[in-house]
This record gives C-alpha cells, structure tokens and sequence, in this order.
C-alpha cells in the first residue's frame, strides 16, 4: 500500500508520516532528503550551482541511498552518513537549485519509485501524489497557518544554533513556499483527489490519529 503525503514547508508532514509509518508498520520515505542529499554533493565537492551541464555530470557519479526505518531516515551519499549535515541551514538554502532541474528530479523519481517497491510505504514530499505515485492508495495534502509554520521551523534552526528572528523565518518560508509552486517541474500543488488537512491548530499526535483513522478505512477496502 502507498500513502502519499505533499504539503509545504512546516506542514507537519515530516513529524506525520514518521508516526504514521511507526503506527502502522509501513516503511517512511522522506523525498526531501534526497534532494538535500545532491544538494550537499555540490555544495561539498565546490560545484557551480548554476553549471547545468557540470551538475548533470555530478549526478550521474553520484550515489544517494537511503535507509528509512519507522523511526526517521539514514542518508548516505557515495556511502558517506549525511543525514545530519543536510539539515544544515545553507543546504535549505541552496536546495532549490537543484530541486528546480527536470534531471535532477527524473533521477530522483526512479530512486524513490525503486526504493518503495514491494513495500507498505508512507511516502512524503511535493510531488508525491502528483508525480512520484499517482496511483497512491491513499493521497494527502497538509497545510498550515504561514505563522505556524515557521514557528515550527524556528525550533528545528535553533537545534543548528541559527541566529535568525521568526520574521526571517517567515521571509524564508514564503520565498520556498513561492519557489516550490511556482517551478516549471513538479511544482507543489494540492491534487484534487488528496485528502486536505489543516494542521495549525492540531497537536503531532493528533494528526497522526486522524489519518491513521483515513488509512485504516483504505485498507478495509482491500
Ligand atoms: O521536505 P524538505 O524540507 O526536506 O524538502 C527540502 C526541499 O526539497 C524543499 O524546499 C523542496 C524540495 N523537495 C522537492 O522539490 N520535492 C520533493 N519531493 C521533496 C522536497
């Protein structure tokens, strides 16, 4: 069974999908963190963001792997453990770069489509439902309040000891949310068939009981 789950920045979606996936015994796949993970091999190998053709390149040598068990998920680029260093703060910040390029997210595509076979998945990101699995069982799209959002995004920096104000968080939020629906390539949008939920005022915990409920009426269909 594949659960698809798109939403912006700060949704909750991350925190969802990891509880759901432990609630339910389905295995977690967090599509963003492959594409921090390339974003992190340019960044470390001193590539040129804007190089296209040097990027293509790069790509193509580039192993990214990802173990995600209930729990979270382990990110290895050519075998080296990122999974911390790509929550940086400057990886946020360059990732469009890379997240905005046909090839990048073809290759990306395949990973994750290889990496859900066979398997009960809770699969999130922003084109999960649109793109990556259209044929999902069970399609959702979370939201939240812009000021929620980024408050919840202020304690993830702070863990990064960031020094930025929760109005540059704001800022920040709005320019990704832009960024995010407005490309030219699997732009963040909420699909017609997808279960839309408003996570603002609602607690992790919450959420995760909401949707259990949703999935589980899913699988009685079966
Ligand atoms: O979910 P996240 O914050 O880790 O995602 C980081 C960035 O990656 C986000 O700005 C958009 C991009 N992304 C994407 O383009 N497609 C996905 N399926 C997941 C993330």
């Amino acid at each position: 069974m594949i659960i698809a789950i798109d939403g912006p920045a700060g949704s909750g979606k991350s925190t969802a999908a990891k509880g759901l996936a432990e609630r339910l015994g389905f295995t977690y796949l967090d599509s963003g963190a492959m594409y921090r993970a390339f974003t992190w091999k340019v960044s470390s190998s001193g590539a040129d963001f804007s190089d296209k053709e040097g990027l293509c390149r790069l790509l193509d040598e580039t192993s990214i792997r990802i173990e995600c068990s209930a729990g979270g998920s382990e990110v290895f680029v050519d075998d080296v453990n990122v999974t911390r260093e790509i929550r940086h703060p400057s990886i946020t910040e360059n990732i469009h770069h890379v997240s905005s390029l046909d090839f990048v997210r073809k290759k990306m595509v395949e990973l994750q489509r290889d990496f859900a076979r066979g398997k009960d998945i809770i699969a999130e990101g922003r084109d999960m439902c649109s793109v990556v699995f259209p044929d999902a069982d069970k399609k959702i799209y979370m939201d939240a309040d812009v000021k929620e959002r980024a408050k919840r995004r202020y304690s993830e920096l702070r863990a990064f000891n960031d020094e930025g104000s929760i109005d540059n968080v704001v800022e920040d939020i709005v320019r990704r949310d832009h960024r995010d629906s407005t490309r030219q390539f699997a732009p963040l949008k909420r699909e017609p068939d997808a279960l839309y939920l408003d996570t603002t005022s609602l607690e992790a915990e919450d959420v995760v009981d909401i949707l259990t409920k949703e999935i589980e009426k899913e699988q009685q269909k079966d």
